[in-house]
């Protein structure tokens, strides 16, 4: 695989010469590193492609929709998580002490890392695995006057260095790498590299543990997800191919809690060792219909901060819910128990009906 990867390599390098100053092959070229995963030349010729014909609007348009396509739309709804982004704050001021060294994991737009700058951190190394990403934080950084505090690096907190790149391990590491199931952004074998690497011992982790957790649910609008019948056809085949889970506002109102909240699986961020891990557990209904599990995250801040996104009317965090739907709806009375089974493998959480 890294043989043909660098073979590729070696046959781009001509065409790289020669596209030199023509826009059309710059974003030929661009789109092509593109397809082949290696975002930090799509991103490079893209740019190169907007530097040579600024003025010509088509050029422009498709550079930047080239760009755009290696971000996530989801930033945007991140930064306006107020909810979010002031119990990382509040977190970052009660354990920032003057002299200590940050380690940001995962800056993004660099929002948390200034955050830290603010909060008194005599210096904050802010890490993005996504070149473009790593680029605009750099940006914000600047606009924002924190560049002789924040040092942004472009690389995947694997790839660092504490000495080359840190100057030495961090008092204090803030990592918001969560996805709405938890594990998907793969927080647990980040963080048991961070905290053997590149963090001095005992350091505070921001989060410092989180919960993955459910409950028994009804979603009035499941069946509008499944393929019946259409135009006289049975098209409910396709039903075998969708996802297991369909991802929901908290504040979903078709979206109603049956029964107990309960921790399926929860995390010690500080840990070393996260094993795979599956169980089985009796969830409790309050009673009406059943047709799924709702599945959300509880954040331990610190000692004292909490952060969750427990679905209901009031809602308003920018991570999912994620409903997984059982294989009948159920009639339930109150205390009826439901048993379901579960696993992850510190990336991906499956939750059935066991
Ligand atoms: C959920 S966003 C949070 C961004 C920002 N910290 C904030 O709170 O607004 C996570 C960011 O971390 C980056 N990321 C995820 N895992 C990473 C890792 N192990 N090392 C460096 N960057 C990472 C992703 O590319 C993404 O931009």
């Amino acid at each position: 695989m890294n043989d043909d990867f660098t073979l590729v390599d070696k046959a781009f390098e001509p065409l790289l010469k020669a596209a030199a100053g023509n826009v059309h092959v710059l974003l030929k070229l661009a789109e092509q590193s593109r397809h082949r995963g290696d975002l930090n030349r799509a991103i490079e010729l893209a740019k190169q492609a907007k530097d040579t014909a600024p003025d010509n609007p088509e050029a422009v348009t498709t550079a930047n929709e080239i760009i755009s396509r290696a971000i996530p739309n989801w930033h945007v709804s991140l930064v306006k998580d107020h909810q979010r982004n002031d119990a990382f704050e509040a977190a970052l001021i009660r354990n920032i002490k003057p002299g200590m060294r940050v380690l940001d994991v995962g800056a993004g737009t660099g929002l948390l890392a200034m955050m830290a700058a603010r909060a008194g951190a005599d210096k904050v190394f802010s890490c993005e695995l996504n070149p473009a990403m790593a680029a605009v934080a750099a940006d914000v950084v600047r606009a924002n006057g924190f560049a002789d505090k924040i040092t942004i690096i472009a690389k995947n907190s694997k790839d660092i260095d504490a000495n080359a790149d840190m100057d030495g391990r961090a008092d204090l590491v803030v990592a918001e790498i969560l996805g709405s199931d938890l594990v998907c952004e793969q927080v647990l074998p980040a963080m048991r590299d961070v905290v053997s690497r590149l963090a001095k011992p005992g350091a505070q982790l921001i989060p410092q543990s989180g919960d993955i957790v459910v409950a028994l649910a009804h979603w009035d609008d499941l069946n509008k997800q499944r393929m019946d019948n259409t135009a006289g056809f049975d098209l409910s085949p396709f039903n075998q191919l969708q996802r297991p889970s369909f991802k929901l506002h908290g504040a979903n109102p078709t979206l109603h809690l049956r029964g107990t909240a309960a921790n399926l699986f929860s995390f010690d961020f500080s840990d070393t060792q996260t094993p795979e891990e599956r169980v089985t557990m009796d969830l409790v209904a309050d009673g009406g219909q059943v047709n799924g599990v709702v599945q959300w995250i509880r954040l331990q801040m610190d000692e004292e901060g909490e952060l969750e996104n427990r679905p209901g009317r009031e809602a308003t965090s920018s991570w999912a819910c994620l409903f997984h739907p059982l294989p009948e709806a159920v009639e339930t009375v109150a205390g009826q128990a439901i048993t379901i089974g579960a696993s992850h493998n510190g990336n991906r959480l499956r939750i059935w009906a066991a």
